[in-house]
Formats: C-alpha cells, sequence, structure tokens
C-alpha cells in the first residue's frame, strides 16, 4: 500500500517548539514525536508496551517519555528504562523508535526497515533556509488519498479552470500553453511550462505595483518521490527574452514547496510553504501570498475531496489519461513499481552448488 523505504516529513520544526508532543498518524502509525532536553527530535511508536495507553498522554522527562497510566519510562531509542515498583527490566521491553532528521526546518521520518535510512537521500530543500526567500509555512490535512493531490500538482491544466480567479487567471491558460517538456526520471518528474504575454494572475497582482503590464510567466515543477513537489516560478516583464535567459529588473520569483505525506490511505498531511524573493523585509507580501495560494488549495481540496468520494463509492470505476496527464501517469508508475520491489518476497538464498 505504502512506500515505506523512504524519507517522509513528519511535521515542520515550529511544531515541536517549547516541548510540544505531537502524535500524528503516519502511513496509518501512530507515532509521537517531541523534542527532548538535548534538542534531538523522538519519534516513537504511540502505544505503550505495556497496556496500549498512548504515549502522547505521557510526559517529556529529559529525552525520554513516561506513560502516565502507570509510569513506565521510554528512552529515545523506545528502551523501556523504568519500571516503578519493579527492579528488573526485561531487555526487550520497549516500543518501535523511528529514524529522523532535522534539516532545512523540516522533521523528516523514515517508516521502514531502519537499517536503510540513509540521511543522504533526504531532498536538500535550501530555499526554506535562505534568507533570500521569505515564506509562511503551514499544514493543511486532506480527506483523500495522497497521490489525488500528487496528480493534482502534477497537472498545471487544471490551474485554467479551477483556479481562473485566484492562481491561474483565465481559462485561455488551458487552451494556448503546452508543457515545454515533462522529464520523465527514475523517481520524478519534471515539467516546464511558458505562458507568454500575458496579464499578471490575481495573486500576483496583488503584490506588485505595476498590476497590469503584462508578464512572461515560467513554472517548473518537479515532483520527487514519494510526494515532494517543488514549483519554481518566475514573472519577467513581458517580451524581455526571460525564457532565453535574460533576467532583466523587475523580474520575480517564487518557489512552492508541498509534501505529501499519507496519514491513512484516505488521509494525507499536507505541508506547504510558499516563498518570493523580493519582499525585502515587507511581511504583508508574504501574507497575502500565503492568504490567495491557500484560497487556491481550498479550491482543489473541493475538488480532490469530492473525488474520493466518487472514487470510493465504484472502485471499479477506472480514469482515462488525456495528454495532460504525462507527468502524473509516469509518476504514478514510478510508485507501482517501487512499492512493488519493496513487497516482492525476497528470493530464497540457495545452497552453494545448488
Ligand atoms: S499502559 Fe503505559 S505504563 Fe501501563
Ligand atoms: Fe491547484
Amino acid at each position: 500500500m505504502f512506500l515505506k523505504n523512504c524519507w517522509y516529513m513528519a511535521a515542520w520544526d515550529y511544531e515541536l517548539i517549547d516541548g510540544k508532543m505531537v502524535a500524528r498518524t503516519l502511513l496509518e502509525e501512530s507515532v509521537l514525536l517531541f523534542k527532548g532536553e538535548s534538542g534531538a527530535v523522538v519519534a516513537l511508536e504511540n502505544r505503550c508496551c505495556h497496556r496500549g495507553a498512548p504515549l502522547s498522554l505521557g510526559r517529556i522527562e529529559g529525552d525520554c517519555v513516561r506513560c502516565m497510566y502507570h509510569g513506565l519510562l521510554f528512552n529515545g531509542e523506545g528502551k523501556c528504562v523504568q519500571i516503578p515498583g519493579q527492579e528488573k527490566i526485561p531487555a526487550k521491553l520497549g516500543v518501535r523508535s523511528y529514524p529522523i532528521v532535522e534539516q532545512d526546518h523540516i522533521v523528516w521520518i523514515w517508516m521502514g526497515d531502519p537499517a536503510l535510512a540513509d540521511p543522504a537521500d533526504i531532498p536538500d530543500m535550501p530555499y526554506l533556509s535562505d534568507p533570500q526567500w521569505a515564506g509562511i509555512p503551514d499544514y493543511l490535512h486532506y480527506d483523500a488519498n495522497y497521490l489525488l493531490i500528487v496528480d493534482n500538482l502534477a497537472d498545471f491544466a487544471h490551474l485554467a479552470f479551477v483556479h481562473t480567479n485566484t492562481l491561474g487567471g483565465s481559462e485561455e491558460y488551458a487552451y494556448t500553453t503546452k508543457p515545454v517538456s515533462v522529464e520523465r526520471l527514475e523517481r520524478a518528474f519534471r515539467v516546464e511550462r511558458w505562458h507568454m504575454n500575458s496579464a499578471p494572475p490575481p495573486y500576483h497582482a496583488k503584490v506588485i505595483p505595476n498590476k497590469t503590464d503584462p508578464v512572461d510567466r515560467r513554472n517548473i515543477g518537479t515532483m520527487l518521490v514519494p510526494g515532494i513537489f517543488c514549483l519554481e516560478t518566475l514573472f519577467a516583464p513581458a517580451g524581455t527574452g526571460a525564457e532565453k535567459g535574460n533576467i532583466v529588473e523587475g523580474t520575480r520569483q517564487y518557489r512552492n514547496y508541498q509534501f505529501m505525506t499519507p496519514e491513512t490511505r484516505k488521509s494525507t498531511h499536507f505541508f506547504w510553504s510558499y516563498m518570493n524573493d523580493f519582499e525585502n523585509g515587507d511581511r504583508n507580501i508574504s501574507r497575502s501570498l500565503h492568504d490567495s495560494i491557500l484560497e487556491g488549495f481550498y479550491e482543489d481540496k473541493l475538488f480532490i475531496e469530492e473525488q474520493q468520494k466518487v472514487l470510493d463509492a465504484d472502485p471499479d470505476f477506472s480514469m482515462v489519461a488525456i495528454a495532460a496527464d504525462a507527468s502524473l501517469t509516469h509518476f504514478r508508475r514510478v510508485m507501482d513499481k517501487l512499492i512493488a520491489e519493496q513487497n516482492a518476497p525476497t528470493p530464497p538464498l540457495r545452497a552453494v552448488g545448488a
């Protein structure tokens, strides 16, 4: 069902400040996240091994958490290190712990085989920690399978219809733009799309002085396994040669990160941040963009959650693909292949000479 052997975003770092405990279901497993005294993030199975009480009702003590039902104490590796009133602690007593890495303001978790967890596989998210880029990290909860959201992000065609008055700008966008290229990569896709000489879309017009000057708009979308999306948007004054790499004054750029982490097979944690490179300390620009993008996301959410209900009503229904679906079709193939490889039975060992 899920690709377990890969890194998922579990939380923003700000969610864990000040000793906060976050209980979050990830890939249908309940996980407790917290930052211990040493500052390291701990992720434990959120179920006490004694009688199954949630550890999220417990108390942080140093880098440990105490179950507040009968007081068992667990360290950051999930090992039980104290049983009140009992001297001997069975060596194996404990709960599962998960590999965690905190990087670029993101708490990454590995839900699969811990022996395979390599922090070098975590994608860099440089704009999140670069002071030149400003944005407001946020979270949305979806009642839909994460791949329906991935599909939606893979598809610029919906901008024109779902987001006509917000992010898209006009229905014309669907007719007059075509992906310049869809790169089908082993664990990703990359799409580039240009829309030349058009009016600035409403969300952009709100935060610029020259609101009606035509712009050349470029979007580059990259989707990485298991559902990590980066959109690099550029608006250049029309006709200044941005498509040939000529970047003139008045060009403004955005970076949009979105992370889809399955909660269950029918619900998703959606983390996002929309950053700009031109506010120069004017936080009203980030705020306006945040609100506009959120308005756009609610437009998507309506469609995607209703789509999930329609799909649930008839599991035999199968979708048909149109040309605009090339990238999402590729990504679904990539995910299917990786999940099938992960779930393939290990071939039996053969005796030498057999
Ligand atoms: S259920 Fe946790 S200590 Fe008993
Ligand atoms: Fe959308």
